[in-house]
This record gives structure tokens, sequence and C-alpha cells, in this order.
């Protein structure tokens, strides 16, 4: 199709066609990932009547019973091509990190056969604000954005982090500069133990070539929250804010996991608060983007933390969070496939997301032992009983016919209710009913709030 265009000469305008032709038909969807985000995205993208047929690389046993799981590892791209080219996908949206720093974006735009075929998720470069600490407070520090004070360091000028480290007050936060599997981030309060562990990450590579370079911050001390950006380049939409609760333990105590619940939206994102979100940092994030011909269409995921009225940025992401997606998602009442459609032919100037303005809530069941080491392969029972939530899997599978755990984070129960307080109660009456061995889950999701 392409080759056709390009010999006729006047590409663009045909490119302009193609893509408005493409806006109004229905069509098979791939999504890449596995987890409760994807499953969420599947529940979504299905119940559009623009999605013909949905694949989702690998899946879960969840997207198994809405959508056909392919045994295909998100990123391995030659495979991809492989499957796309063969199914007739026309959008791919790509749920994790990884692909997206690995140019899963770029892989498609230089092949001829897959350039037309759009990519939810941005550039390998644009993927550089979660794939790079450094890249990214660099970013931050051009485009005059709110963040820690911070400098970043090496093996061969380690001397200079002690030093460093002595010039600021406790706590220390140390950053590993690549992507560590949400692990590279450690906050120390004693100064030789941040030594001990900026040596670590440095010289003795704790985090393989993730800690080659350290970003080393200044402590922000605040209420964390997260808004979501969804850019086609040339505007943006701010999708519903939402809090995750990180650690394991209830009060916030003990490891950190990759997220054991999630509400939104977050009571305290006050109307004049996401103003000053939207004017200090989403708006000059997009335009730092263009600025640098930086390719994007897709998520942008900003970590915010408040202090006193004011928001900073703690991290992007560059993909939805999880389990953030189980609230977000439900409370998107727009057509999915519609508003990915508008992101891949730059016109979201003219799509009005709407939004539910009820409360959603999730928590996540995990496998005990979870963040640490845990079992796999228990018998998951009840989530048939759950009436009123939707039960995202996460980390589960079909084995002998059975739904049986896969990872340490298994199901997400979202509910909604008019606050808060209904969200939740309804999640944990829902919970009552699921179980399997050693399920373990947080009872204070949103009791902060
Ligand atoms: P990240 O992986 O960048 O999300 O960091 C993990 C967690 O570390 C964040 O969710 C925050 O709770 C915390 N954190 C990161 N940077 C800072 C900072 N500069 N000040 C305080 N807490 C931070
Ligand atoms: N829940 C945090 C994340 O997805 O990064």
């Amino acid at each position: 199709m392409n080759f056709f265009f390009e010999r006729k000469g006047s590409i663009f305008a045909k490119r302009t066609l193609l893509v408005r032709l493409k806006t109004t038909h229905s069509m098979n969807i791939l999504v890449l990932g596995s987890g409760g985000r994807e499953h969420a995205f599947a529940w979504k993208l299905t119940q559009s009547p623009l999605c013909t047929k949905l694949f989702v690389a690998p899946g879960n046993a969840g997207t198994a019973q809405i959508a056909q799981n392919v045994a295909i590892d998100p990123n391995d791209f030659p495979t991809i091509k492989q499957f796309v080219l063969e199914n007739t996908i026309e959008m791919v949206v790509v749920g994790p990190e990884d692909p997206l720093v690995n140019g899963i974006y770029d892989f498609f735009k230089k092949e001829p056969s897959l350039q037309s075929i759009p990519v939810i998720g941005p550039s390998k470069v644009g993927a550089q604000l979660e794939g790079s600490k450094e890249f990214a407070k660099q970013f931050l520090v051009k485009n005059n954005i709110p963040t820690a004070k911070y400098m970043s360091f090496t093996a061969e000028n380690v001397q200079e982090g002690y030093l460093f480290l002595e010039t600021l007050q406790p706590p220390y936060v140390l950053k590993a500069d690549g992507l560590a599997a949400g692990k590279g981030v450690v906050i120390l309060n004693e100064i030789e133990a941040a030594k001990a562990e900026l040596k670590s990450m440095l010289v003795d590579a704790k985090f393989g070539a993730a800690s080659t370079k350290v970003v080393i911050e200044e402590f922000l001390d605040g209420i964390e929250l997260s808004c979501f950006v969804l850019t086609d380049g040339k505007t943006y939409t701010v999708l519903p804010t939402a809090k995750d609760y990180k650690r394991i333990g209830e009060g916030d105590k003990g490891l950190n996991t990759g997220g054991m619940g999630a509400i939104s939206p977050v009571p305290f994102a006050t109307k004049e608060f996401m103003q000053k979100i939207e004017e200090r940092i989403v708006v000059p994030t997009i335009n730092g983007l263009k600025k640098e011909d930086i390719e994007y269409k897709g998520f942008i995921f900003i970590g915010l933390i408040k202090v006193g009225d004011d928001p900073f940025v703690i991290e992007y992401n560059v993909r939805m969070g999880d389990p953030e997606t189980e609230v977000v998602l439900p409370r998107i009442k727009s057509d999915m496939v519609a508003l990915f459609q508008a992101v891949a032919s730059e016109s979201l100037a003219s799509f009005t997301v709407e939004l539910d303005t009820r409360t959603a809530a999730t928590v996540m069941l995990v496998a005990g032992g979870y963040p640490e080491a845990y079992e796999k392969g228990a018998v998951i029972n009840g989530t048939e009983s759950v009436h009123d939530s939707i039960v995202f899997h996460a980390g589960t599978t079909i084995k002998n016919g059975q739904i049986v755990s896969n990872g340490g984070r298994v199901l997400a129960v979202t509910s909604f209710g008019d606050d808060l307080h209904e969200a939740t109660k309804k999640s944990y009456q829902n919970i009552e009913k699921i179980n399997f061995d050693k399920m373990y889950y947080r009872k204070d999701i949103g009791f902060d709030l």
C-alpha cells in the first residue's frame, strides 16, 4: 500500500486519506503484555464495536476468556511482525515498558510492511523518559519542570558521589539509571549506608548495566499521586488521576511491590491542584517532546509528589501503571479503540474523553511471600461468584482446565462507588468469595484518604 502511494508521488495527501479511512472501520488489535493492566486493556477494547478480534501476547487466564492469547514474548519483534501480518492486525497496544524501551515503535516504522500499523506507545527515544533516569532528569531540568535537585555519577566519579551525598540532608535517594524491574530506587536514612549503596550500585554492579550510572537526588517529603496523559504528539488529554499503594504491608509498611491496590480519582487532586499539574508539568512535557522532535503517541504516566501545595515530578513512565490501569480504564466511558485511533491519526484535539465521575478502587490479591519468594500453581476459586465488581487477572494461567496462580500479583478486584468507602467496601465484600492457597491482600486500600 505504501509502496503504491510512494510511487504515485503525493505521499502526504494519500497517507492522510489512508489514516482517515482507517479511523472508521473495525479492526484486529494486538495487546502486548500479561498482567492486570493488559486484562483491563483487553476488557475495555473488546467492548468497542471497532474491535473485530483481539489478541493478547502472551496474556493470562483472564484475557483468555475475552480474547485470544498468543504465546509470543512482547520483546520478540520478528515473531510479532510475522503474527501481525498473518492476522491482519491493524493496531498494537503496548502494555509494559520494556518493548517500548527496546524500540518496538521504531521497529514498526522502519519495516515497510508494518509502518502503516499504529503502535500505541512512544518511539525509542521517547521511551528513554522511563528507560533512563538521567535522561528524564535532564529533560525535566531543560523544560523547567519542577523536580528534585539531582546529580548523576558513574564508577569513575564515585568519590564525587560520596561528597555529593554529604551535602544532602537524609534520607538519601539513589536511583539506578536504567530499568531495574521497579527495584532500582533505594532510599536510606544513614549516610554510611547511602555511600555503601552507591558503591554497590556503581562499582559492584548491583543492578547490572542498569546501575552503570546512578542519579542521587534530594528527598521530597509529601504525598504521592499519579497523573496519566495520553498524547498524539501534537496535543494531549489528561486521564483520571490515581494513587497506588506500593508497600506490601498495611499502613504502607514493609517491602516495595509492583502495587497492592489503587484508587481513582485522588481526593486531594482538586481542580486547582490539577491546574498546577497541567500548567507546570503536562504542557511543558508535551512541548519539550515537540521541541526535540521526539515521536510520542501513547501514554505518559507522571509520578508526582505533592510538597505543600505544589506538584513535583518524581518519575516518568511511558506506559500505564499497574494496578492504576485497573481503576483508570473503567472510569473512561469513551470508546477506547476510537480514542487510540485518534491518537494514531493525530486527531486527539477533536476527541472528547468522557469520564465516569464515580470512584473506582482496586485491591490486589497476591501470593503469600510476595514480593519475596512465593509459589505458583495455586488453584483459584470463587471468581465466578463475584457480583458488582470486576475481577482483572494479573498472574494467572490455565492448567488442566483450572485457573491457577502464575505470579506474585494474582488478581485485582475493582469496584465502583459514590465514594472511596463504598468502592473499597464492595471490593472487600467480593474478595471474601475468592480464595487460593496463601492468598494475601492489604485491608487498608484507600483508608489513608
Ligand atoms: P520510582 O521508581 O522512581 O517510582 O521511585 C520509587 C519510589 O521512591 C517512589 O514511588 C517514591 O515513593 C520514592 N521516591 C523516588 N524519588 C523520590 C524523591 N526524590 N523523594 C522522595 N521519595 C522519592
Ligand atoms: N504501579 C506502579 C507502576 O505501574 O509503575
